[in-house]
């Protein structure tokens, strides 16, 4: 049985590798990939997070906007900022400082507007 489930693993390996997403022409950093993930996940329904596209919200910056006007310092207190006041049309989001770094590693790799 073990054996059987061993094989079922080694078998299904290739099929894994084959679905991971194909690299970016310029390989992200482990930091910049983990904040485009984060990005994407908590960010890109209101935010465009890649350079050629519009905002979804258009009352959201695009996120190479937001990578000229943010460094790491400046985000993380802008978030809190947005965290514990709210700040017009954006919902609070708590964004680990750790996750911060990330984003910014990922703004770094945007072409700046
Ligand atoms: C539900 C929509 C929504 C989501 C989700 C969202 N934002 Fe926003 N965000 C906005 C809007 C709209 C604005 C611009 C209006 C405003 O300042 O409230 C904004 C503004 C900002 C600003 C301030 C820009 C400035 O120059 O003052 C930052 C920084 C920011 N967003 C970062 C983020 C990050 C990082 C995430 C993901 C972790 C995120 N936002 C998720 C809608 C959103």
């Amino acid at each position: 049985m073990i054996l059987l489930i061993n094989i079922a693993f080694i078998l299904a390996l290739p099929a894994v590798a084959m679905a991971a997403p194909k690299p970016a022409e310029r390989p992200l950093s482990a930091a910049a990939a983990q904040g485009r993930m984060v990005a994407q996940i908590r960010c890109a329904s209101c935010h465009a997070i890649v350079s050629d596209r519009a905002s979804p919200n258009p009352q959201a910056p695009t996120f190479p906007e937001l990578a000229g006007r943010f460094g790491e310092h400046s985000l993380q207190q802008k978030l809190t900022e947005i965290e514990e006041t709210g700040h017009f049309y954006m919902p609070p989001q708590r964004v680990s400082s750790a996750d911060v770094a990330n984003l910014v590693a990922y703004f770094n790799t945007l072409p700046q507007p």
